[in-house]
């Protein structure tokens, strides 16, 4: 099949990146990083969770990071919203600090569902759903994240067909879109394509996004797996952050470097520039103490460095 010319990336490293984070990061530093990926050409962030702080104390500064955020049109900024309580507080704010999209999040696992927002899968459809109207009704994007689409770190192996299952409910309560997400990075290619298979039968090819972690080192795999298969929307971190609180041992999302480095060698434009983007890397990186957990932005910075 012929390749899609153009991938569209959403950096999910401010939200997906940082909630696993211990150390307290401040909103100012999580603002300064939303900042470096916009200017980076990134066209989608996915900023900050309204979750309870007790769950996820690290995104407790939601409101204040999407205060701060000095807005690029073009852009489009979403948040995580599990509940009306959070729906709510995304939008408490002025209308122009409003998200442009809210992310409802379920999961193709029964337990997996219950550990991270405490509720059944069915429970959990029931709760978006007035999420979802009151979104749609304020002209408010509305994204469905299907967790554990290929395995679960409680269930093990995920069949096509429980995504399938999830992926109907989505669409039933009118979600406009859904990423197809290995959350513990255990997928490989033929098993991610069955998974977005059986998304695809409930989606459009261009409401699907990949959204990969890279526990085992398949997520650009995974990537081009799923390419392969028409799609053209993917999720990823800068300098490879993040990690799920509620899926111990799993990795952070695939390197937004990594996928931007073999997206360009395929000759895949993405509208990103490799070398900010690095430097958003560097800058969060920094901010944690730690190296960037990027390949590519390695290897790029050993060649600068020469
Ligand atoms: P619950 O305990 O079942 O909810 O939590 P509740 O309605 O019984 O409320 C309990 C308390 O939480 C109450 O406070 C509520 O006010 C408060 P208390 O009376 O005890 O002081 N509360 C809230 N506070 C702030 N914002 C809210 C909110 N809702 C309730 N929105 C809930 C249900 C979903 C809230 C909880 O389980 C939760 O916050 N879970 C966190 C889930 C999370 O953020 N997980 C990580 C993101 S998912 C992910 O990373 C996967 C993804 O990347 C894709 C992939 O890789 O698979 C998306
Ligand atoms: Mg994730």
């Amino acid at each position: 099949m012929k390749l899609p010319t153009r991938v569209q990336l959403v950096d999910v490293g401010p939200r997906d990146g940082l909630q696993n984070e211990k150390q307290p990061v401040s909103a100012e530093i999580k603002i300064g990083l939303v900042h470096r990926l916009q200017d980076a050409g990134l066209k989608e962030i996915e900023v900050t969770s309204f979750v309870s702080p007790k769950w996820v104390p690290q995104m407790a500064d939601n409101a204040e990071v999407m205060h701060g955020i000095a807005r690029k049109p073009g852009v489009l900024y979403s948040v995580l919203t599990p509940n009306m309580k959070g729906f709510e507080a995304a939008i408490a704010a002025p209308r122009e600090e409003w998200p442009d999209e809210i992310v409802v999040f379920g999961a193709a696992s029964e337990a997996f569902s219950q550990k991270n927002i405490n509720c059944s899968i069915a429970e959990s459809i029931e709760r978006f759903a007035p999420v979802v109207e009151a979104a749609r009704e304020k002209g408010i994007h509305v994204r469905g994240a299907m967790s554990c689409t290929v395995g679960c770190p409680y269930e093990g192996e995920i069949a096509p067909a429980k995504v399938g299952y999830l992926a109907q409910l989505m669409k039933g309560i009118g979600v406009q879109r859904v990423d197809v997400a290995d959350t513990i990075g255990v997928g490989t290619p033929r098993k991610v394509q069955a998974a977005m298979e059986a998304t695809l039968a409930h989606f459009d090819v261009d409401a699907i996004s990949g959204h990969f972690h890279d526990t085992y080192g398949q997520a650009l795999v995974n990537t081009l797996a799923a390419l392969e298969m028409g799609v053209w929307n993917f999720q990823s971190s800068s300098a490879g952050l993040g990690g799920c609180p509620y899926a111990k041992g799993a990795t952070g999302n695939v390197a937004t470097e990594d996928v931007v480095y073999m997206l360009h060698g395929m000759g895949i434009e993405t509208g990103i520039d490799l070398d900010r983007l690095i430097d958003a890397g560097v800058y969060i990186s920094q901010a944690l103490g730690r190296e960037p957990n990027s390949r590519a932005s390695k290897a790029i910075r050993t060649k600068r460095a020469g």
